[in-house]
């Protein structure tokens, strides 16, 4: 979900106004439209409604539709664009292997995408075009290669270590969105840009300033009349100057360096890229790592403290990691014992947590997925998506099927295992890192910033969850299917004894 979820405030007043506007508009448009070609269900609603309720209660919206439609595959309007829901595995596999069904197009019309160079400020000059998403995906597996990778494991424990030490202590009480994001936040910078920013905490805070901003400057608004020169716009624009001004500052230090270093800047730099690329590239990753990754980290700790025997389990899974690779004095820093311990092993050799992380993957990822039809017209389904259609898939329709997962709001890991194999079911009925023309290109960085993490926190803390007030509640928090990414749900904190 590489530029989905940055969930809109639902109290921005100006909306109003703009909402009959539109509303008029809509309306003539519902009036001069003919009727349906083939015998898709047209849910019909007035377009700006249907748009209102995408942007803000989207999982609802949609589920609501399939019970207008029967279950079946249904259209709808979100203002001139037009969407289809497709359910089932036959538009599963269509939607995920289609060549003409465009993953940038359906991001950055229907949803906002991230941030881009041309919302910056800066002196005529320093601005240049977006870079490309064939180009970003290639810069980004550069970035992340497995020998990269590797090489940044020690560094990237040593940073959280700092991390669990100054800002969670020995005892404390964390809120896992926040804290989590923010050590998420570290590690990115980490692989993405260079040692002087990875070192430089006041630096660091700020990127992180901005990148919220940015994240809650996607209102509804925003969304549906990005021209709009209201509030959020306003917001957006001043965080993402500010942003690229930041790391513009430390890809000119890297490119007057005497000499270069392996870090990501000077990559990008000897590949031949602009410094202002080189800070798009930046900037990219971020959007597409920070969240997804964070998010996940913290519904694997309140899943593991809901399920005392899995934790129990990636414990021991850990701590056979240790025992197998890390024979060092057991006085040593545990970060600095985590750190000896090869890739392949922190990728091979926690079968427990591999199997929570996916189940967790699978309960939490019941987002929407879009594309949008960028060639010629097709028939999926036995329905005619015409060039220009929108198509949006949710991941619910897979992952909460009880056709494919028995039981399937159950937390149960060892659905996954020899024998059961329920992902297997039917096609692509796993899709928590994406399917087909674009799986997930972070996934090896994500699960390595999971595992490191988690890592310290099950073999460095004891800890149980708390809900604001401090007491133990009865039962833990669900994710919201409506917020993609449940980025704060601050009643949520962990508390560590000792
Ligand atoms: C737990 C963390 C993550 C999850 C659950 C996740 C999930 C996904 C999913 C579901 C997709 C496919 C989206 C679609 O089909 O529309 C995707 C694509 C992508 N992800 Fe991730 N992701 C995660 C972390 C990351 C990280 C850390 C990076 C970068 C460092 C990253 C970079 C990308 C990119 C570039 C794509 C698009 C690939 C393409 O254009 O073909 N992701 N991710």
């Amino acid at each position: 979900m590489v530029f989905a979820g940055r969930k809109p405030s639902t109290r921005e007043p100006i909306f109003l106004s703009s909402l009959v506007a539109i509303l008029v508009v809509c309306v003539l448009i519902v009036l001069l439209q003919g009727g349906s070609e083939d015998d898709v269900c047209d849910i019909g609603g007035i377009p700006a409604i249907n748009a209102w309720k995408f942007f803000t209660k989207r999982y609802d919206f949609i589920q609501n539709g399939f019970q207008k439609s029967g279950g079946r595959i249904f259209r709808f309007k979100v203002l001139q664009h037009r969407v289809i829901a497709m359910a089932g595995e036959a538009s599963r596999k269509a939607f995920f292997n289609e060549p003409g069904l465009s993953f940038l197009e359906g991001y950055k019309i229907l949803l906002g995408g991230a941030p881009e160079s041309k919302d910056i400020t800066l002196t005529e000059g320093e601005i240049q075009s977006n870079v490309e998403e064939a180009d970003f995906v290639k810069r980004l597996s550069s970035l992340i290669r497995r020998d990269r990778i590797e090489a940044a494991l020690p560094f990237l424990l040593e940073d959280l270590d700092k991390r669990l030490k100054n800002d969670w202590g020995r005892q404390c009480q964390i809120d896992p969105f926040k804290h989590g994001r923010e050590a998420v936040f570290q590690m990115t910078i980490r692989m993405a840009t260079c040692q002087e920013l990875a070192e430089d905490r006041k630096s660091i805070d700020q990127l992180m300033e901005y990148y919220s901003v940015l994240e809650k400057s996607a209102t509804p608004v925003s969304l549906l009349l990005p021209w709009f020169p209201g509030p959020a716009k306003k917001a957006r624009e001043k965080a993402t100057t500010a942003l690229f001004t930041l790391l513009f500052k430390f890809v000119k230090l890297r490119r007057q360096a005497p000499e270069p270093s392996t870090d990501a800047i000077d990559l990008l730099i000897g590949q031949g890229h602009e410094d202002q690329s080189v800070a798009g590239t930046i900037m990219r990753i971020l959007f597409a790592g920070v969240t997804t990754t964070s998010v996940i980290f913290s519904w694997i700790l309140l899943r593991l403290a809901s399920n005392p025997q899995w934790k129990h389990k990636a414990i021991e899974d850990y701590k056979t990691l240790l025992s197998h690779h890390g024979d060092l004095p057991s006085e040593l820093p545990l970060h600095k014992r985590l750190a000896v311990i090869p890739l392949g092993a922190w990728e091979d050799q926690l079968p427990s947590v591999e199997l929570v992380l996916k189940e967790t993957l699978r309960l939490t990822s019941a987002g929407s997925i879009i594309r949008r039809n960028v060639q010629h017209d097709i028939t999926v389904d036995r329905v005619v998506v015409k060039r220009g259609d929108f198509l949006t898939y949710q991941v619910a329709d897979a992952h909460l099927n009880p056709e494919i997962y028995s039981n399937p709001l159950e937390f149960d890991p060892e659905r996954f295992v020899k024998g059961r194999v329920e992902d297997r079911k039917q096609a692509f009925a796993f899709i928590g890192w994406g399917a087909g023309r674009h799986p997930c290109i972070g996934m090896r960085m994500a699960k390595l910033e999971i595992k490191l993490l988690l890592a310290l926190v099950l073999l460095g803390y004891e800890y149980g969850v708390v809900d604001g007030s401090g007491s133990f509640p009865k039962d833990l928090p669900l994710p919201d299917k409506n917020d993609n990414n449940q980025a704060s749900l601050p009643f949520q904190r962990m508390y560590s004894p000792s």
